[in-house]
């Protein structure tokens, strides 16, 4: 090669080496309307957590690096050479390596309808192994979702041993952590406690569902003990229906550093060379409007899908469980149907026992699986009953539990490898002492879960509702369909099987509406709910639990999707005995419905109902659709608790308050409303007023939007169970 030649070539390489530098930015920020994200991405470089939090412009990167130096993180650390600090990832190599060290070789960006998404890939210094690190913003809603994407080129597999979405550091200081916990029948405890130094392990290892105990979900309060309305918030949802980890290691020097994942407990993943391993997301918002403003954000985002069909009201409904259990035949269900509709409800759903045929389902130890009408018990089959459901103008739905099956069931003679099951191992059982999850890993199985939906509908396309149940926990851990080297993906593909199922469901059957039921609250998770119009809250329909509820729920998802259910007194869970109007007040929240035995009431009762329904479908729209502020908390103990909607134009709101203590002569104290318009002027009707009372004292007066919150109202709470429901309505 001549000098001329070699010069050229050099000049080349250059300049091609200057044109790739060049082609992104080393600060990158991911803006939405109200926040931004900034990240450091030095080719050739460790990716740098920079900035999560108010919005900020291009121009300010630099005075994040030159203001707030504390918080030089690795975006996205991984173990190997400094593998002194938690991390989020943990990888073997083939060849035995434990280590990474990942460094940036791309980033794009490609814009959305809904914003952008942000990939930066990593690649190993040494290994051909590479992790996409994505950050996805949601403009509108204020939320930045982040995951990654695994992939490698060894020789043989690598395996997983951590593999969390997300990582986020956030700055040492007064922070507070809301968390949700509870068990089942007590779902959503709400917990709110200072970040100290060591770990904080969220997790859940349930197996099938993740949504009773520990929930993916938190609040990080920046500026100290959690408020409704002020101060800054992070919120981080892991959408992801299975077992899972949420890890807050609060490190000797100046963070709380935060990592969100699917839980690696016996869950080592084998990745094979070129398959890619996408993680789930991590929701992250930030929100200096409070906790109620990250739940705010939180609500839109569900609206804009993360809940199937968010946006359309949906129906009032009496299910039958609490009102005749298993009991279910034809003469009862008829009767429901026509008492529900006589009282203005929209829509009958006939709960479990409606099937089985060689194993009838009396008691809750047979039958799963055998989804066929029990001749005994509805002899002219479900078509009659639908049918019967359409004269008296009410929609029908039914209850399925789909992912499971019972040792005594036909289902289990014809396939009994298409349960989780250890060879050589006695069954462990569940609900009923029989009962056994299906291997949702195997197609097969996936096929046949699939079908259950498929043909119900298909011989019954006017069933418009599905209750889909799951009532017992992942035992038995092995499956007959993953190979030996594998079996340690049960946890991950029954939920990606179970998923995969949704989906295909979702295809198909778009306007179906389907209830996620798990034994109660036990699939309240983001992971599935894109699939999912509603979520039962859980088996405890006791009003003043309801009120706790409903209300931690409510940190993270819209009232649309909570299944609220008036039920008999006294209460069959907790044997609480509470007036007719304070159980209408507190379902009238979410989605009403009724879980009873109608012909169970008085008159008095069913005229109360009849009004309560008519009233509740005035205010529906902006209860489902609305914007939610909680004003007092139950969790407080101040003894009372208050919340309210606003529609989209502050020109309507729904409060609600309930007395939750009472004690002679306490003070109640006055509650300020928010979210409406301050120049407004609202006037104030009450509605759904208890038997033989006059409307309270603010009926029909007219207030300005700025007194009402910023001085508040005095609400007449003078009883025990005490509860007051106002509409307000801008007057112009
Ligand atoms: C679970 C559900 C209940 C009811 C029963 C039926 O417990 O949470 O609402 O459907 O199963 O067996």
């Amino acid at each position: 090669m001549n000098r001329h030649r070699t010069i050229l070539l050099i000049a080349l390489l250059f300049f091609t080496t200057i044109t790739y530098a060049a082609n992104w930015q080393r600060e990158q920020l991911l803006s939405t309307r109200n926040t931004s994200l900034m990240l450091t991405a030095g080719q050739d470089e460790a990716l740098k957590f920079a900035y999560y939090g108010d919005r900020i412009d291009e121009s300010e990167c630099n005075n994040i690096h030159e203001a707030w130096v504390g918080l030089n993180r690795d975006a996205y650390p991984t173990f190997g050479s400094t593998c002194i600090y938690s991390q989020a990832m943990q990888a073997t190599h083939c060849d035995g390596n434990m280590t990474l060290d990942l460094v940036v070789k791309n980033v794009e960006r490609k814009a959305t309808d809904r914003g952008e998404i942000l990939s930066i890939t990593l690649q190993d210094k040494l290994y051909p192994y590479q992790v996409i690190v994505n950050y996805e913003s949601l403009y509108d809603e204020d939320i930045i979702e982040n995951w990654v994407e695994i992939s490698h080129n060894e020789k043989k597999a690598v395996t997983l041993n951590r593999f969390d979405s997300s990582y986020m550091p956030i700055r040492k200081g007064n922070v507070w952590i809301s968390h949700l916990h509870g068990a089942w029948s007590a779902e959503s405890w709400l917990t709110a406690e200072p970040l100290e130094h060591g770990i904080l392990e969220i997790r859940n290892t349930d197996g099938a569902r993740n949504g009773h105990f520990n929930r993916p979900e938190v609040m990080f309060s920046l500026d100290g003990k959690p408020t409704e309305n002020s101060g800054r918030v992070i919120g981080a949802v892991l959408c992801w229906s299975g077992n899972y980890s949420l890890r807050i290691d609060t490190d000797k020097n100046n963070a709380h550093n935060f990592f969100a994942g699917m839980c690696n407990e016996a869950s080592q993943y084998i990745l094979e060379p070129k398959e890619i391993f996408v993680t789930p997301r991590v929701a992250y918002t930030y929100s200096d409007r409070g906790i109620g403003g990250a739940s705010r954000n939180y609500h839109k985002w569900a609206r804009n899908g993360m809940v199937h069909n968010a946006t359309t009201q949906r129906d009032i409904l009496l299910n039958s469980w609490e009102g005749v259990y298993l009991d279910v035949n034809e003469k009862e269900m008829e009767q429901m149907m026509s008492d529900f509709a006589a009282m203005g409800g929209e829509l009958f759903v006939m709960d479990d026992g409606w099937f089985g045929n060689k194993y009838p389902r009396s008691k809750d130890n047979s039958s799963l699986g055998d989804w066929v009408v029990d001749n005994q018990k509805l002899p002219n089959g479900l078509s009659h009953l639908i049918n019967t459901a359409q004269n008296k103008g009410i929609k029908f739905g039914i209850w399925i539990e789909p992912e499971s099956t019972n040792s005594i069931s036909e289902l289990f003679e014809k396939h009994p490898d298409w349960t989780l099951q250890v060879k050589g191992r006695a069954p462990h059982y569940g609900r009923g002492g029989t009962q056994l999850l299906l291997d949702m890993t195997n197609p097969a199985v996936q096929d046949f879960v699939f079908g259950v939906v498929d043909n119900l509908l298909t011989q019954h396309p006017d069933i418009s509702y599905i209750k889909w149940d799951a009532n017992v926990e992942l035992f038995n851990y092995g499956s007959t369909y993953l190979p030996r080297n594998k079996q340690s993906h049960i946890y991950i593909e029954y939920h990606r099987g179970l998923v995969n199922v949704l989906k295909r469901i979702r295809d198909k059957y778009p306007n179906v509406v389907i209830q996620a039921c798990g034994g109660g609250g036990g699939r309240i998770s983001y992971g599935v709910m894109p699939y999912f119009d509603e979520f039962w809250v859980s088996d405890n329909t006791d009003a003043l639990q309801r009120i706790y509820m409903q209300w931690a729920t409510s940190y993270f998802y819209p009232s649309i999707a909570m299944a609220q259910h008036v039920s008999a007194s006294p209460n069959h869970q907790t044997g609480r005995s509470i007036p007719l109007k304070f159980r209408f007040d507190v379902a009238m929240t979410g989605r009403l419905g009724m879980e009873l035995q109608p012909k169970d009431m008085t008159d008095e009762e069913r005229s109360f109902s009849t009004n309560a329904i008519a009233q509740y479908k005035v205010i529906r729209p902006i209860v489902q659709l609305g914007n939610q502020y909680r004003l007092v908390s139950p969790f407080d103990n101040r003894g009372i608790a208050s919340l309210m909607y606003v529609n989209d134009d502050a020109s309507q709101a729904v409060f609600f308050a309930y007395k939750t203590q009472h004690f002679v002569n306490m003070n109640v104290e006055r509650i300020r409303l928010d979210g409406l318009d301050a120049d407004k002027y609202y006037t104030i009707r009450e509605f759904n007023i208890a038997p033989g009372e006059k409307p309270c004292h603010l009926d029909g007066k007219t207030f300005k939007g700025r007194l009402l919150m910023n001085v508040g109202i005095e609400v007449a709470l003078d009883k025990e169970y005490a509860s007051r429901v106002l509409l307000l309505e801008e007057s112009k």
